[in-house]
């Protein structure tokens, strides 16, 4: 029985260091790290956010964010995607980029500035920064408009 569990672990494993191994073929070790452990994933409680943006991307995929503002600052930012891995890398950077900043600095926040903390996206997933930045400002926007 002890047998049996060990080597669907090592199996697991091995299939796990394998997947790992194809993605760093693809992209730098800390997107890769994540892939794996996002920050800031998922939907806040009701009432732990003030405004919540969904936005599709012209490439299909969509991205969520839920930020909580106060005094026109970011406190807390979590995120969904159910976009590429890029998308994840690229939602949980945004988040990292976002809490404790003005509105005002997450409005000019850019796509290359999120590649360049990535330490470059691969070129065929640069446009996975623009879907962070676009929701992100989205977000925004809408906590504005109910603001007014
Ligand atoms: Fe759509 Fe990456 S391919 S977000």
């Amino acid at each position: 029985m002890g047998n049996k569990k060990d080597s669907f672990d090592e199996f697991v494993d091995n299939l796990q260091q394998q997947i790992i191994e194809d993605e760093l073929k693809e992209y730098n070790e800390y997107i890769v790290n994540l892939f794996h452990n996002p920050k800031n994933w998922g939907k806040p409680e009701d009432g732990e956010f003030t405004v919540e943006k969904a936005y599709k991307g012209p490439c299909g995929d969509t991205m969520q964010f839920f930020l909580k503002i106060e005094d026109d600052a970011i406190k807390d930012a979590h995120f969904l995607t159910d976009g590429c891995g890029a998308s994840v890398a690229t939602g949980s950077q945004a988040t990292l980029m976002t809490i404790g900043k003005s509105l005002d600095e997450v409005q000019n926040l850019t796509p290359e500035e999120i590649d360049e903390a990535l330490h470059g996206l691969p070129d065929d997933h640069k446009h996975c920064a623009e879907l962070a930045v676009r929701t992100l400002k989205k977000a925004i926007k809408k906590y504005k408009k109910k603001e007014s």
